[in-house]
């Protein structure tokens, strides 16, 4: 992947690749917060597993949005890093990027549909089509399947933290225009 950042570059991100970072962003932290009430406060608030459904419904469409957003990310370019960042550090937040492409956005959702399906549950998206079972029934790794799902939820929530306070620092101590590339209508200066 590290030939894309050869594509020429712009000043800030396309309209339509900030549209699909803020979407699949809203997605991804409202599948987090869903996910973590309906296994947390299951008697409270999920009692009929109507949030487990829920989350499902939400979380299953990141899979789709991501096949469209990589292949936009492919064939577009985006803008370069500034060049107060040292070489060591551009190659540490692409690398970031990559990451989160592959954990948060493929690793998760394939985590997930990995668990319903050896625990034989469907899964509606947005609660209209079922997704097929990636393998069949397997009460024999249903607490492995939940685990994976279990860790990478955790990790990646601790990755997305991070990558929202590094860019909150680009803007509020680089004062470097990163953040604003990725805003509505907004563009890095220079
Ligand atoms: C096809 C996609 C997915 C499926 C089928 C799925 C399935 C599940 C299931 C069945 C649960 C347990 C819910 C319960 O016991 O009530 C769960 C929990 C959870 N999921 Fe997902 N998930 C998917 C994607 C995601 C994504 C994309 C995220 C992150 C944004 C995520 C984050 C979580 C979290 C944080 C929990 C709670 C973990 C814990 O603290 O035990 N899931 N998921
Ligand atoms: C409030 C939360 C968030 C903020 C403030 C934020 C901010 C940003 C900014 C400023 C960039 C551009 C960085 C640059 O040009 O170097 C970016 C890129 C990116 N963000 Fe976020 N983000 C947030 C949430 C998320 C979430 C939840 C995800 C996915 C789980 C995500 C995935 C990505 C990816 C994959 C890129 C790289 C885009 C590319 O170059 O192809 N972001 N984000």
């Amino acid at each position: 992947m590290a030939n894309l950042n050869k594509l020429p570059t712009v000043s800030s991100y396309h309209p339509a690749a900030k549209f699909q970072h803020w979407l699949m962003a809203a997605i991804w932290i409202g599948a987090w917060v869903i996910g973590f009430i309906a296994v947390h406060f299951r008697d409270e608030l999920n009692p009929h597993h109507q949030l487990t459904f829920l989350h499902k419904a939400i979380a299953s469409t990141v899979l789709f949005l991501s096949a469209v957003r990589i292949a936009w990310r492919i064939t577009h370019p985006l803008p370069a890093l500034p060049a107060t960042m040292s070489p060591a550090m551009q190659r540490a937040a692409h690398f970031g990027h990559y990451a989160l492409y592959a954990f948060a956005l493929i690793a998760l959702p394939l985590s997930g549909w990995m668990w319903s399906s050896v625990a034989d549950k469907p899964i509606m998206v947005l609660g209209l089509v079922q997704l097929p079972p990636l393998v069949g029934p397997a009460p024999q790794y249903y607490d492995l399947a939940k685990l994976v799902h279990q860790l990478l939820a955790w990790s990646l929530g601790m990755m997305v933290l991070g990558h929202a306070a590094a860019a909150l620092k680009h803007h509020l101590v680089h004062k470097d225009g990163v953040l604003l590339s990725m805003l509505p209508g907004r563009g890095r200066k220079g």
